[in-house]
């Protein structure tokens, strides 16, 4: 069985902290921030949390799919930023969405992480074992921020998105995943000693850490090769792929891989204006803004990219 995306939804906080909200309490600017990132402004969480936004994305997507919860059969949650160690998230989101058939565990692969569970249901669905997967990215990146770093914290946001994928007979559909731990160092976060956005820091130096210009050369090294990886596994060409949809982390970034790839920006559909980098929700909340506004069409050639802490990166090429 190859699984194909049947239905798509995702949950943003309605509290927003554009960059003004932000240069009100750090050394920075709007025409900085949109400049060197293309963010305009973050959704934060606000009563929300990592397991009520996933809750809230699965069931627009449940229903976008027409998919009961009971005949999910695998979930899983892509997050860094779960509520508690234990219980994972995904068997928390089963609880609440009474998916009570599925197998459920988390997927931490940073910012790569929706792609990885993306490429690991596919993998489970080549073997048959599973008919019918919910994969959530949700993130409540607030809370691991340091918002006195103005080199990090203008980036993220926090939000959810999902897809139901079911098994079909036939398909369309090749994934690469890499990681490179040596390179660790350029992004991390070794604990959480802030509960929220605006909350006193207990321990900075534990928050999360990031050697921009090392990540952002590593992306926009990386991204182009593995997408030319996947599209040689599937026998295409960059100009045959009608969409890539690429985790939002920076503007320039997915500017940088549309450059090196010579395809047109406006086959790099972005909301990373709206959101920030949302670390493994981007993909899954792109794709279904994509599928309400009547970008994406049932048949296209969609490339999905994600890149991010670990080192981790991937690709997977797969009909709409
Ligand atoms: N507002 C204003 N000035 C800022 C600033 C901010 N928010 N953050 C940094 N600066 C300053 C720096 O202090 C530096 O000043 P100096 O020249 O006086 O020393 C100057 O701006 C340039 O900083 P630099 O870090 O070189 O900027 P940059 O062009 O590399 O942009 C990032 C910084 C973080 C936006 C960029 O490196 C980036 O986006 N990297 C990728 C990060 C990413 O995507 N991570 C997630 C991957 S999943």
């Amino acid at each position: 069985m190859i699984g194909k995306i049947c239905g798509t939804g995702s949950y943003a906080p309605k509290k927003i902290l554009d960059n003004h909200d932000l240069s009100k309490f750090i050394d920075t600017n709007d025409q900085w921030i949109r400049e060197r990132t293309g963010v305009a402004r973050r959704h934060i969480i606000e009563g929300e949390t990592t397991v009520t936004m996933a809750v809230e994305a699965a069931n627009r997507a449940l229903k976008d799919a027409g998919v009961n919860a009971k005949d999910i059969d695998l979930l899983i949650v892509t997050t860094v930023s779960s509520n508690v160690i234990l219980p994972c998230t995904a068997c928390e989101v089963q609880k609440q969405i009474k998916a009570d058939n599925a197998t459920c565990f988390d997927l931490n692969a940073a910012c790569t992480g929706f792609l990885f569970a993306y490429n690991t249901v596919q993998a489970y669905m080549q073997t048959n074992m599973y008919k019918t997967a919910l994969v959530i990215g949700a993130e409540t990146l607030s809370e691991l921020l340091d918002w006195t770093d103005r080199g990090t914290c203008i980036l993220f946001g926090d939000g959810a998105g999902a897809v139901v994928v079911k098994g079909e007979e036939e398909g369309f559909y090749y994934g690469i995943t890499h990681s490179q731990g040596e390179k660790g160092q350029a992004l991390t976060c070794e604990s959480r000693h802030q509960k929220g956005f605006g909350k006193t820091i207990l321990e900075r130096d534990t928050m999360m850490k990031m050697d921009g210009q090392a990540v952002f050369t590593f992306a926009v090294r990386n991204v182009p090769k593995v997408i030319k990886e996947v599209l040689d596994k599937g026998n295409l060409h960059p100009e045959e792929i009608d969409y890539y949809i690429l985790h939002q982390a920076n503007q320039r970034i997915v500017e940088g891989v549309a450059k090196r790839l010579h395809i047109d920006m406006e086959k790099f559909p972005m909301n990373l204006q709206e959101y920030g980098n949302t670390s493994s929700a981007s993909i899954p909340i792109l794709l279904d803004e994509c599928k309400k506004k009547g970008v994406l069409r049932e048949g296209q050639k969609i490339v999905m990219a994600g890149f991010g802490a670990g080192l981790s990166w991937g690709a997977s090429v797969f009909d709409w």
